[in-house]
């Protein structure tokens, strides 16, 4: 039987397939799911700061307007973001103990605004036994109104100040927007345990009948995940941290082109919800008959085979433009 075992933050995983931060893994019973179904690790839905704090807005309202005496001492000591990672670090711990008998981490995600709540919630994380954790600053850094030539600066000193105040392994999701090769090398050069490329942003959606702004709740289609293989192919076998392809896996052959692009791991959300979690059981199944066919013994025997450094047409990741001259074609 091949061996599927690969190393992610600093972690061994039983295979590189990781149910990705979502609605799937914000209940006990997801968590469960997805772990019977042999991933390799689980993300923890987010703690949002920016969710926190609009809850404790709401209360804040309600219980000015009810004329209640404590709401100035409430407001003022930001108890539903002080409290708010309560329900994240009773599902770290359940989640242990379902995922810890089979060897599967668990790995909390936090997403802040401020600077303050960064190192505040990775601190009650680590407490609370998680086995790594993944920021997810991507939009936060545009819509914090951080200058496009600050973002950077803006991701480094995220990383810093939640390293200064943890020992676990902290990864990065990082959003499509705004970043650079640098940025990434720099990130994990400067202490980041992995990337994981790229987080896939809720995005607008405008419906043009009843002129009505809204939220596009469709999952993610397999053409995207293209992109996510031109940056995992382009940085592979260049960095030390770990490689983690997201956004667009939908299929055996979608993780695998994935892995001979260079992730170390792969995350998927999309999937899960469109065929159940159930799924990852065919993908675990898939690989090993893949490895198979192929006469690979173990993971690292064709992790990265396709990557930039070693494939033998790598242009192909850094072309960006339908030039006639390469496709044969107009
Ligand atoms: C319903 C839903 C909820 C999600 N919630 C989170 C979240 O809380 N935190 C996060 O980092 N990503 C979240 N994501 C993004 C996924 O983790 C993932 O990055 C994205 O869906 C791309 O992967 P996919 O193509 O396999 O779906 C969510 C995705 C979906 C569909």
């Amino acid at each position: 039987m091949p061996d599927l075992r690969t190393r992610y933050l600093g972690l061994e995983l039983r295979n590189p397939i990781i149910a990705a931060s979502s609605g799937l893994t914000s209940t006990i019973k997801g968590v469960t799911r997805c772990v019977d179904a042999g991933v390799g690790a689980v993300v923890l839905k987010s703690l949002y700061e920016e969710q926190l704090s609009s809850e404790g807005a709401e209360l804040r309202q309600e219980l000015f307007d009810a004329d209640h005496p404590e709401a100035q001492a409430y407001a003022d000591a930001d108890i539903s973001l002080a409290y708010g990672a309560k329900n994240l670090i009773e599902l770290i711990e359940k989640s242990r103990e379902v995922a810890a008998p089979k060897g599967v981490p668990i790995i909390a995600s936090i997403s802040c605004l401020s600077e303050k709540w960064w190192p505040e919630y990775a601190a009650q994380i680590e407490a609370a036994g998680a086995d790594a954790l993944e920021l997810n600053p991507s939009m936060a850094g545009l819509f914090a109104g951080v200058a496009p030539e600050k973002l950077a600066g803006h991701y480094l000193s995220v990383l810093k100040t939640v390293n200064e105040a943890v020992e676990l392994p902290v990864g990065l999701k990082l959003g499509p927007h705004g970043i650079g090769l640098g940025l990434i090398i720099d990130l994990l050069e400067r202490g980041a345990a992995g990337v994981v490329l790229f987080h896939r942003p809720l995005r607008p959606h405008i419906d043009v009948e009843r002129l009505k702004l809204s939220y596009d709740l469709m999952p993610s289609h397999p053409s995207e995940a293209g992109e996510v293989i031109r940056w995992i192919g382009n940085l592979a076998g260049r960095v030390n941290g770990s490689l983690c392809g997201n956004t667009g896996v939908h299929s055996v052959e979608g993780l695998i082109a994935m892995l001979l692009a260079g992730a170390d791991a792969v995350q998927l959300a999309s999937l899960f919800y469109l065929r159940g979690a159930g799924f990852a059981h065919k993908l675990v199944v898939g690989l090993e008959e893949w490895m198979k066919r192929q006469g690979y013994e173990k993971l690292e025997d064709f992790v990265g085979l396709l990557c930039a450094e070693k494939a033998p047409r790598p242009e192909a990741y850094e072309r960006t433009q339908y030039m006639r001259s390469f496709l044969g074609h107009d």
